[in-house]
């Protein structure tokens, strides 16, 4: 949190409003140095990825999204044609049916069995909509939390073209150029999670806005397509010869595989605070393949490129982490080995 100002009438207001926007759901991809969070998780003496008695992802009956799920890119700042095609064909892949295994829609399965008080599942279809250019960063080159959803309301009131209002299956994503800096990114914050205020954009919406970390910093966001330089370890090639577009990929896949369980932060989520949720990706971030957990990204693939991966899209290959499945009670994907 900032620093208190004097306090006025119009700033409480506006402190109360950061108090609620407050960390909701911030992530980073590489293996967790605040134990105890995750620590309970990764103990090495669990036999499963993420595996954990004390893990109580719990179903807090509020909605989830049921019917075939919209994904909106707002495009912020400048974006080169060749990324935007990597990140649409993520999001197309999974529903793709016949990409070969591993894929990403079997990665999605695991998403779909979570269901709602109706016993209704997520929705296996995901595509994507309409999208929105902010070429020339109407905001400005650095982003707050509040500023977020204002860029949301440009998207969806602009007299142009503006995005469909579509609450109840939709999911507006918001992508920020390399040069564009966000509250607290690369502060262990690589993307989040909410969704907008009827009093800021007019709507109670689904968004999520992940960065592009390449020039601000690789090592935390596009983990393990950078790495610190005191790791021992070094950075593996990138499947789509983009650091980091391929690391945004897994933080985007994080952020839908939580906005689709939990998109008004009231539905399955773990731990007893709704203000930190832990929610079915936190679960299992730094887990990207068979035995993954502590400092161990868990067994990739490799292809003949050398790049590193973990699954298979339209046309592209790309290394997206785990998520929680409560039906065995931990980090499962397409790409575990059987044991
Ligand atoms: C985290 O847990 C360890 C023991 O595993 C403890 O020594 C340490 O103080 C804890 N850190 C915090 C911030 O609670
Ligand atoms: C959902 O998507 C599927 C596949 O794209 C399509 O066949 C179906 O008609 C859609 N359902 C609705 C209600 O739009
Ligand atoms: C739907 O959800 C239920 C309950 O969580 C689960 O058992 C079932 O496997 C899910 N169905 C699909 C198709 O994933």
């Amino acid at each position: 949190m900032p620093s208190a100002p004097p306090l006025t009438a119009a700033l409480t207001t506006i402190l109360l409003l950061l108090f609620f926007i407050k960390p909701t759901i911030s992530w980073r991809p590489w293996p967790s140095t605040h134990p105890n969070s995750t620590n309970l998780l990764f103990d090495g003496s669990k036999k499963y990825e993420g595996s954990s008695e004390f893990v109580e992802l719990k179903y807090h009956m509020g909605p989830v999204l049921t019917a075939n799920i919209t994904v909106y890119p707002i495009w912020y700042g400048r974006w080169q044609n060749s990324q935007k095609r990597i990140i649409r064909e993520f999001i197309a892949s999974i529903s793709a049916a016949n990409s070969a295994p591993p894929s990403v829609a079997g990665w999605w399965k695991t998403v779909q069995q979570y269901s709602d008080q109706t016993g209704a599942n997520i929705s296996r279809n995901v595509h994507i909509g309409e999208e929105k250019n902010d070429r020339f960063y109407s905001l400005g080159k650095s982003l707050t939390r509040l500023s977020v959803q204002s860029v949301i309301k440009s998207a969806v009131t602009a007299t142009t073209r503006p995005l469909p209002i579509n609450p109840k299956s939709g999911v507006y994503l918001l992508l920020t150029s390399d040069d564009v800096h966000v509250d607290d990114f690369c502060n262990n914050i690589c993307g989040f999670h909410y969704f907008t205020f009827p009093s800021i954009v007019g709507y109670t919406l689904p968004y999520a806005w992940v960065g592009n970390s390449a020039k601000l910093c690789p090592s935390v966001c596009a983990y393990p397509f950078a790495v610190p330089e005191y790791f021992p370890q070094k950075a593996v090639k990138s499947p789509n010869d983009d650091v980091g577009v391929d690391g945004m990929i897994s933080v985007i896949a994080h952020e839908i595989a939580e906005l689709s369980t939990n998109p008004l932060v009231n539905a399955w989520y773990a731990g007893g605070d709704p203000v930190f949720p832990v929610e079915i990706a936190d679960l299992c971030e730094g887990i990207y393949g068979t035995g993954g957990g502590g400092s161990y990204t868990g067994q990739m693939l490799n292809g003949e490129d050398g790049a590193t991966f973990n699954m298979n899209g339209i046309r592209r290959r790309f290394l997206v982490q785990w998520v929680w499945n409560h039906i065995v009670n931990y980090c499962t994907g397409p790409n575990a080995l059987d044991q």
